[in-house]
């Protein structure tokens, strides 16, 4: 192994030169030393048209602000809370990808990636270092990067699978012992535990689970305590999952893809998540070209995708990534596990989420607003599940599917529902029973 040298942050980042391509790991695995000391650089006038690339991140991306103009500019492949204003506001921008697909962005050659910024482990006794957290796109960029920089970082758990790489493919090191940025996992309300009862009844014993973003998975998680050998092949999971696998209801003996073992590309939540995972061979993270391939996702049996949405219209057009004109978040897996689970065996993909915003917007509604993109099509659509109940859209005619969905629409928005129905369809829609 290579000897290592540490220098500090702001001497790892003299060697971005303008025109460059960024990346920097995800979610708590951001080098947060490293977006500080790369804005400092910002400040000095030396760098003009650097672009920076990643999916969701925790902590301030200070490099997004309008400040930096014609400096650095954020395209994203994911809108997380710290760009979400500089994005909707055009300081900031979004790269629509299937996260399946993040990576070839970097393989194929799409996009450049000359540095790559990482966290990782300590290196261990036989020279290799964890992506930790992380592994999604930015194993993709620590193959395609002209130079990589990683933070060694005490904090950031040795996961296994794919995120273990020999520590002679850094170039900079940059020491740092400050904890990882949580990921405060959202609590469930009521409605959310209500949906969770719903979803929860959808679950079969020997499933295997794919949850999203949001309050959603944690309050259908909460109600799963009374299943036998659910497996999880996912994207992401947070600490909700915990009590599951403690207790032996997660124990993936039903899964047919790394049978007995969580698969995961990225994580989010809190130390006691990054603890569990930590040096556990229980968890495999695998590189999003695996965890989100729709073949290897439908090899188990039994897949239940999880999934939330802003909008949904009468026809089943899912809306998950912005709010009409203004990007919210993304596209991130929700398809790939809309698509692993119709071709799993007894799979079932979901979308869950409440019938109405906290102030009061139908999340069903006639249209999708205008400008507001489909994120899982109308073709695609299964389960939908409020706290209203759960309906299955799937191989429904259009005029079939409005009823459905009319039925767990919000009561103060069904009536509004059902004359749009009837406008768009006709007599015949009156006649429909189902
Ligand atoms: N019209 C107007 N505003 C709406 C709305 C609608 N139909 N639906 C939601 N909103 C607003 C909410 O009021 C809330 O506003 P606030 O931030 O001011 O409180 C905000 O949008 C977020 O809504 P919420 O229901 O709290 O979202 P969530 O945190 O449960 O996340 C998604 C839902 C769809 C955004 C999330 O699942 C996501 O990002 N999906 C991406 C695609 C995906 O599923 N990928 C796979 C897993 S990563």
């Amino acid at each position: 192994m290579k000897p290592i040298k540490f220098v500090s942050a702001d001497e790892a980042v003299k060697v971005v030169k303008s025109g460059d391509h960024v990346h920097f790991s995800s979610v708590s695995a951001y080098p947060v030393i490293l977006g500080e000391a790369l804005a400092r650089r910002g400040d000095t006038g030396e760098l003009k048209d650097v672009r920076i690339h990643h999916l969701h991140t925790e902590g301030d991306a200070p490099y997004t602000h309008e400040k930096y103009n014609g400096v650095f500019f954020t395209q994203s492949f994911f809108v997380g809370a710290n760009v979400r204003k500089d994005t909707q506001s055009g300081w900031a921008d979004y790269i629509p990808v299937f996260l399946r697909e993040t990576q070839k962005l970097y393989r194929s050659g799409v996009l450049p990636c000359d540095v790559a910024m990482i966290q990782v482990s300590p290196v261990d006794k036989h020279g290799y270092v964890s992506l930790g957290t992380s592994v999604d796109a930015t194993l993709a960029a620590v193959e395609c990067a002209k130079t990589v920089i990683a933070v060694m970082n005490p904090n950031v758990p040795r996961a296994w699978g794919n995120s273990i790489i020999p520590a002679d493919v850094v170039d900079i090191w940059v020491e740092d012992d400050t904890p990882l940025t949580p990921a405060k996992p959202a609590e469930p309300n009521d409605v959310d535990l209500k949906i969770g009862e719903y979803v929860a009844e959808l679950v079969e014993d020997g499933a295997c689970l794919q949850m999203g973003i949001g309050a959603i998975p944690n309050a259908v998680l909460a109600r799963l305590g009374n299943h036998k050998n659910l497996g999880v092949h996912t994207e992401m999971f947070s600490d909700g999952l915990l009590p599951l696998i403690k207790s032996g209801v997660v124990n993936g003996l039903n899964k047919r893809y790394r049978r007995g073992r969580i698969v995961s590309t990225f994580l989010m939540g809190t130390k006691e998540l990054y603890d569990f995972i930590d040096d556990n061979p229980g968890i495999y993270m695998t590189d999003v070209k695996y965890s989100n391939d729709p073949q290897v996702i439908g090899k188990n049996p039994k897949v239940c995708a999880i999934n939330s949405a802003l909008q949904i219209d009468l026809t089943g057009q899912v809306c998950a990534d912005s709010i009409g004109t203004k990007f919210y978040s993304g596209v991130g897996g929700q398809i790939d596990f809309v698509d692993g689970a119709n071709l799993s065996e007894g799979g079932k993909a979901i979308i869950a989420m409440p019938s109405i915003t906290a102030k009061g917007i139908s999340k069903i509604s006639p249209t999708l607003t205008e400008g507001a993109g489909v994120v899982t099509t109308r073709n695609h659509i299964h389960y939908v599940v409020t706290e209203n109940g759960a309906v299955d859209l799937y191989g429904k005619s259009l005029q079939e599917r409005a009823k459905l969905l009319i039925k767990v629409a919000h009561p103060s928005a069904q009536e509004e529902l059902d004359r749009a129905a009837f406008e768009r369809f006709g007599p015949h829609y009156m006649a429909i029973n189902i």
